[in-house]
């Protein structure tokens, strides 16, 4: 990898809601390096929207990080205020979310709300932040940036409402682009095409990408290193063709051979019996097939050979096992 720009150790973050306490992430490590597209995969409810907010400091209500670091080239943001993370928000770290008419002020003409982040952040002079505008209208192969810029966001198509925020994301120059689910929203014809401009963006200008996504043939696409998220924690992770080639984690196993639910039509056959993470222990022995007495404890996320890393007790190194034996 090159220059880790994010480093996320052992990060654990929990939801209050009615009363009770839940982790939702649970000693989480990853890291990005300048310029790498890292994917997110796992099935719905695995904690990647978590994850990918709280890399931000973007966590809904009612959910706080409370363990472990996030390292933004080396400053710690665990603790730091919303004027920090609102400031890097602007100028380093960006956004594409799935649904793009939440993300756009349908108030507001686009133009004005792509100005108002330019102005915001990078170019305060009103005629030349209008120049960057209509200059990244372009760059997202709108054909008539001038209309857009005019235009209401009902006026436009999903797919162009996503140019337009994949052109806000980049309009400050970050350094790492947040994209959680940017397709999936959109109709299945202008998925690829709105995926294919980001990431090709993304490469011409060096900015790293942590894509999200629960479509392993995306991810496999643009990816060159992949984190498996399984009820909150990271089960596998590694070089993308490496993990999806020979997938050392009996849950990315599954994700391949197809789950049911939201993750593969339901159509596909699986060997899998649907259900909950297990309450202790290895969360997915529930429905693990390999499963035996040693998952009824946390197996850690081991070193493997090929450069990744599972978590499974069935593949872990004699030293981590005699260590924890
Ligand atoms: N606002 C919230 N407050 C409390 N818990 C939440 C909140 N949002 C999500 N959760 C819980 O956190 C866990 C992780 O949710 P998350 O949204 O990160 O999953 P995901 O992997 O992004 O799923 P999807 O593929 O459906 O987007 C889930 O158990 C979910 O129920
Ligand atoms: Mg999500």
């Amino acid at each position: 990898m090159t220059n880790p720009i994010l480093i996320v150790n052992e990060l654990g973050v929990l939801a209050r809601r009615n009363g009770s306490v839940r982790k939702v992430l649970d000693g989480i490590s990853l890291q990005v390096g300048e310029g790498e597209i890292a994917g997110l995969v796992g099935e719905s409810g695995s904690g990647k929207s978590m994850l990918g907010s709280a890399i931000g400091g973007l966590l809904p209500r009612g959910c706080e990080a409370h363990a472990g670091e996030i390292l933004w080239r080396g400053q710690n943001l665990m603790g730091a205020g919303e004027a920090v993370l609102s400031a890097l928000r602007g100028s380093q770290i960006a956004y594409v979310f799935q649904e793009p008419m939440t993300a756009l002020n349908p108030t507001l003409r686009v133009g004005r709300q792509l100005v108002d982040v330019i102005r915001r952040h990078a170019q305060p002079d009103a005629a030349a932040a209008k120049a960057l505008a209509l200059g990244l209208l372009a760059d997202v192969r709108i054909e008539a940036p001038h209309d857009v810029f005019e235009a209401w966001p009902h006026q436009l198509s999903g797919g162009m409402r996503q140019r337009v925020l994949i052109a806000m994301a980049f309009s400050c120059k970050p350094a790492l682009i947040v994209a959680d689910e940017p397709t999936t929203a959109l109709d299945v014809t202008v998925q690829a095409q709105v995926l294919s401009l980001l990431l090709t963006l993304a490469r011409e200008r060096s900015t790293a990408v942590l894509l999200i996504s629960h479509d392993i043939g995306v991810i496999r696409r643009a990816c060159e290193t992949v984190y498996v998220m399984y009820a909150g924690r990271i089960v596998e992770r590694g070089r993308t063709a490496a993990v999806l080639d020979a997938p050392q984690h009996p849950y990315t196993r599954a994700l391949l051979d197809g789950l049911p639910g939201r993750f593969q039509p339901k159509t596909r056959l699986n060997a899998l019996p649907a259900g909950g993470p297990a309450a202790s222990g290895c969360a997915f022995r529930s429905r693990c097939a390999s499963a035996f007495d040693r998952c009824g404890e946390v197996p850690p996320l081991a070193d493997l050979a090929s450069a990744g890393a599972a978590a499974c007790w069935l593949n872990q190194p004699a030293s981590v096992e005699g260590a924890s034996a």
